[in-house]
């Protein structure tokens, strides 16, 4: 726990899915945490939907009033970037999976973050030896990937690029740890890393399998649950995690590989296109009664 002792403070970039439960699970366990988003109404969303998360969690008995009130303490939700990140230890980065939005945000925070501060990116797809040349401190630059939902997946998945340090990796697996999580040492940068790797080959069939008429998206859900005992079908991980973050992350890997069997598949497409989201836009694959 000593490699933590630089870490008070932790700055999440973007308030979307990912960067809200990022925050949350940092403030639950015991950091003064900052969620930025360019946008006001994002954070009221955000808030809103921790706050309601948090109050079925005490419902359910999974955690106490006094535990989630202490959490919202420590929890602050801001539009102005620069003057948290001055103050900031660590910052983890949860906006959109898009190289060049990402390389402009790492060369700002770097002007403006203390010396010490690390900053970890928890895109799945864009490596950080891409983001950390923006920046004069690539040594203080890795990935540290989180599940969707963070508040409930266990694993992190800590991925250095080479010229890494050993104290950013020791420093960033330990604040994994001390949020609960189980880290993953990836020990070569390769897009996608771990888990999402087998996850894209389950995903990959499945679409396949689903566009050549084979059988309905619902009943691959189906097998995948009933024949497999996985927790949910392709599909309606697709939509949890959502469909522009699956379409993306084909996009990202598209572009670091140039393999067209990278791309996104057809249908994933159509909804894209379509704006259907998943289930924080009410429509993916499946219809939601509401937006969560
Ligand atoms: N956010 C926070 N907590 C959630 C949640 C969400 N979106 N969805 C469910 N939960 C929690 C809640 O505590 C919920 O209890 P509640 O309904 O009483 O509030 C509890 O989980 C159980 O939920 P459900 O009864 O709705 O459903 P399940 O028992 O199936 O559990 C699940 C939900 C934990 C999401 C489970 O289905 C699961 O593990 N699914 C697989 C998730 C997975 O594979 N994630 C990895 C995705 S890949 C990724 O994230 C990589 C990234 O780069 C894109």
């Amino acid at each position: 726990m000593s490699a933590l002792t630089s870490v008070n403070h932790i700055t999440v970039i973007g308030s979307g899915t990912m960067g809200s439960q990022i925050g949350m699970v940092a403030a639950l366990s015991g950091f003064e945490t900052t969620i930025i988003d360019i946008a006001e109404d994002a954070l009221q969303r955000a808030r809103e939907q921790l706050e309601s998360r948090m109050a079925r969690d005490v419902e359910k008995g999974r955690r106490t009033q006094s535990e989630v009130d202490e959490a919202f303490t420590r929890l602050d939700f801001s539009t102005d970037r620069d003057a948290v990140v001055a103050g900031t230890d660590f910052v983890i980065e949860a906006a959109v999976e898009d190289l060049s939005i990402k390389r402009k945000l790492f060369a700002a925070l770097d002007q403006i973050a203390p010396p010490h501060a690390i900053l970890a990116t928890n895109s799945s797809n864009i490596v950080s030896s891409r983001i950390a040349d923006a920046t004069s401190r690539p040594e203080k630059v890795c990935n540290m990937h989180f599940f969707n939902p963070v508040l409930v997946m266990k694993a992190v998945e800590v991925v250095a690029h080479p010229g890494t340090s050993q104290d950013t990796v020791a420093i960033t697996a330990a604040l994994a740890e001390a949020m609960g999580k189980q880290v993953i040492h990836v020990h070569k940068e390769i897009p996608g890393f771990v888990a999402n790797r087998l996850l894209a080959a389950l995903r990959k069939e499945a679409l396949q399998l689903y566009s050549d008429g084979v059988v309905s998206f619902e009943d691959i859900d189906i097998a995948a649950k009933s024949a497999l005992g996985h927790p949910m079908g392709p599909f309606e991980l697709m939509d949890l995690v959502g469909i522009d973050v699956a379409y993306m992350i084909r996009l990202a890997e598209y572009e670091q590989t140039g393999d067209p069997e990278s791309l996104p598949n057809p249908e994933l497409k159509k909804l894209y296109d379509a704006g259907r989201f998943g289930r924080k836009s009410g429509q993916g694959w499946y219809t939601y009664a509401s937006a969560t």
